[in-house]
């Protein structure tokens, strides 16, 4: 009798492991590729799928990555997992080699519920290049600081030295903080939080990062690019590794985006081993002699 119970025991443990067996090999199933870039949680390119802080941002479009905010389109050059950053690239942006003037810049601004999810870096430089006096950046200028100033070793005094200056007509770097607004000013993001140009009336802007522990030299060998940094909260994050580490994938629901653990046949509000649980505490209960 006892033997009997033994095997039976076994054969519907199987039977219950089978499901959790299958859903771990699920467990991939909102991971996904692009060009050469992997896209990962809190990241995702089907909807439903990763952090709901970053739903329609990334677009796979002929294996280039694009990342779309209120401000406009960016392709991605690399998403760094470990430092939880993305770099970005903006066509219209200026660099070393040349200045777009025009406004046709996206510059950087998130919509206000992205915003606690994407911050550029504090070691990320806007230089900000033809700014009209009456800009923002410049009211109460001369008798108050200016926001300028250089940015993780990365400032205008050096960025005039970029061959691209030479294009534009040197005349352009005339200005200095006496006689009126400078032609560029450098600041942080945190400073002015949105990157506008329409709003700050400026008429192009760079932006550049630096990686190195040590200053690098000069404006040549610095990194083009908007670097920013992504963030979920910490219990989103360790929900989320408890659902992978069951085998789930992390993803929310369509309505009210809500965090969801995707088991491959369910969703679970936690993670993928707590239905299988509660099945096996209902089947032993069931099997109590009575
Ligand atoms: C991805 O490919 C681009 C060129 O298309 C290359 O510049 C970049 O270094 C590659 N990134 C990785 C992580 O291999
Ligand atoms: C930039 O500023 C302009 C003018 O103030 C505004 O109409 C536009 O919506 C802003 N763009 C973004 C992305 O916030
Ligand atoms: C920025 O750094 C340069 C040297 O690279 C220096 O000449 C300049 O005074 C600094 N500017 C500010 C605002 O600190
Ligand atoms: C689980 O949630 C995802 C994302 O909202 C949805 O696409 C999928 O259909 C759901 N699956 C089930 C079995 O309800």
């Amino acid at each position: 009798m006892a033997h009997h119970f033994t095997i039976l025991t076994i054969s519907h443990a199987l039977l219950l492991l089978f499901p959790l067996a299958l859903s771990y090999g699920h467990s991939n199933a909102c991971r996904s590729y692009c060009g050469n870039l992997t896209i990962d949680h809190p990241f995702a390119l089907r909807s439903g799928c990763g952090h709901p802080g970053f739903r329609d941002l990334l677009f796979c479009i002929n294996d280039v990555l694009m990342f779309h905010i209120s401000s406009g389109s960016y392709r991605v050059l690399d998403i760094d997992y470990a430092y939880h950053s993305v770099t970005l690239h903006d066509p219209h942006m200026s660099t070393c080699d040349t200045i777009e003037l025009g406004s046709h810049g996206n510059g950087f601004a998130v919509e206000k519920w992205r915003a606690p999810y994407l911050n550029p870096t504090a070691d990320n430089v806007f230089l900000l290049l033809g700014c009209s006096a009456q800009s923002s950046l410049f009211q109460g200028f001369p008798g108050k600081h200016l926001p300028c100033r250089n940015v993780s070793g990365m400032g205008c005094e050096e960025y005039y030295r970029c061959p691209a200056w030479s294009q534009i007509g040197l005349n352009r770097v005339g200005a200095t903080y006496g006689t009126g607004p400078p032609e560029c000013c450098a600041v942080q993001f945190e400073s002015i939080k949105a990157v506008n140009l329409s709003r700050l009336d400026c008429q192009g802007y760079s932006s550049a990062y630096n990686l190195a522990p040590l200053r690098v030299d000069g404006p040549g060998q610095w990194s083009y690019g908007i670097r920013v940094r992504y963030s979920v909260q910490a219990n989103s994050d360790s929900y989320c590794k408890a659902c992978e580490s069951t085998g789930g994938s992390c993803g929310y629901d369509l309505d009210g985006f809500n965090e969801l653990c995707m088991c491959g046949t369910w969703n679970s509000t936690s993670n993928c081993d707590t239905g299988n649980l509660i099945k096996l505490v209902i089947w032993i209960m069931g099997f109590q002699p009575g």
